[in-house]
């Protein structure tokens, strides 16, 4: 009931989004002390580094250090759309830092929003119970937004709709710096390929990576699959050195990093998603492509996938997606420690 409702919104709202989250009041500034993470607009460089330097801190640290980061703190994670990884390694983080923590899970199935409920509703009922935080996965593109104005406490966005996905955005920027010999992604030319029309984590680690500082980004996809104008224009206004193709042969020996994703079948009508799946075939990664590849050249995706890196391709060292899942338990530790922290 929940996903009908918000098929087939538009992208017009982004440019909107992006206006208020990049408000004064929401900048993060290098302190994000009971701040909310609700898109990487927030972000500065300064602040980046710092989530990337706290992730540093927590990998060194004993358990028992860990342990006692976030003792008498209490996590609720609530999520409406499926999820393996985000819901997996919120819970761990914040269980690893000594929080207590409430997993909510399929929450148009099993709450009252089956009931027909509101997010605000529930939002205020999680804020009576005493939590401390809340991360959430919607529907729908502004939902973080929705959540965040209805309670004082901090609110992670573990993906919003078709918008975007901040801590997996942050998860990813780790895994170039540390995965890629460039270490900079400065440096870095990244390709990003796949559902670039739907697919959150590409509009938001295309645009932290213009808050970093990038090579060059290279958007691969057919016509149907494009990244939504918005973003594409930000991006340029940015000073970002952007292309679009079409082929990937013509594109994938001068990438550095490979950004794959798969084509967000829930956002389709099934003559639609039919259509772009017999196109998308052109676009797999084997481990023929593989060999047209930059030797030191990396291959991430947030997963989960489906066909498009063939099982094969894992065997390459240069798939770090496995290792990609790792930094994100890092990541969203340094996020929960760095907002709930006194
Ligand atoms: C992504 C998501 O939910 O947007 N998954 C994730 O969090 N790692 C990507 C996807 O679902 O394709």
């Amino acid at each position: 009931m929940v996903k009908e409702q918000f098929v087939g919104e538009h992208y017009q709202d982004i440019g909107e989004l992006n206006r208020e989250v990049r408000a004064e009041y929401r900048k993060l500034n290098g302190d994000l002390r009971g701040k909310d993470i609700l898109s990487v607009e927030q972000f500065d460089g300064e602040t980046i580094a710092r989530v990337l330097e706290r992730a540093d801190e927590i990998e060194v640290m004993t358990r028992e250090e860990r342990h006692g980061v976030l003792r008498g703190k209490h996590v609720t994670v609530v999520f409406y759309q499926p999820s393996t990884r985000t819901f997996t390694s919120f819970m761990r983080a914040a269980q690893e830092l000594g929080a207590e923590v409430m997993g909510l899970q399929g929450m148009d199935q099993f709450s009252s929003v089956a009931k027909g409920e509101s997010l605000e509703d529930t939002t205020w009922a999680l804020e009576a119970y005493e939590t401390d935080l809340i991360v959430l996965r919607h529907f729908a593109d502004n939902s973080a937004l929705i959540a965040a104005d209805e309670t004082d406490i901090p609110v992670i966005s573990g993906g919003a709709g078709k918008y975007e996905h901040p801590t997996q955005a942050l998860l990813d920027l780790r895994t170039l710096v540390k995965e890629s010999p460039l270490e900079d992604p400065r440096k870095m030319h990244v390709g990003f390929v796949g559902d670039l029309k739907y697919g959150r984590t590409v509009h938001s680690l295309s645009r932290l990576l213009a808050i970093t500082g990038v090579g060059q980004i290279s958007f691969i996809s057919p016509e149907s699959l494009k990244l939504p104008r918005p973003i594409l224009t930000a991006l340029q206004n940015d000073g970002v050195r952007v292309v679009e193709v079409e082929n990937l042969a013509e594109i994938i020996g001068q990438v550095d990093a490979l950004y794959v994703t798969r084509i967000q079948e829930e956002w389709f009508a099934p003559e639609e998603y039919e259509a772009c799946m017999a196109m998308a075939k052109s676009y797999w990664i084997t481990p023929e492509v593989m060999q047209l590849m930059k030797p030191e050249a990396i291959v991430l995706h947030p997963l989960p996938r489906k066909e498009e890196i063939s099982k094969a391709v894992d065997r390459d060292p240069r798939a770090v997606y496995r290792r990609q899942m790792n930094h994100g338990l890092y990541v969203r530790m340094a996020l929960l420690s760095l907002i709930l922290e006194s």
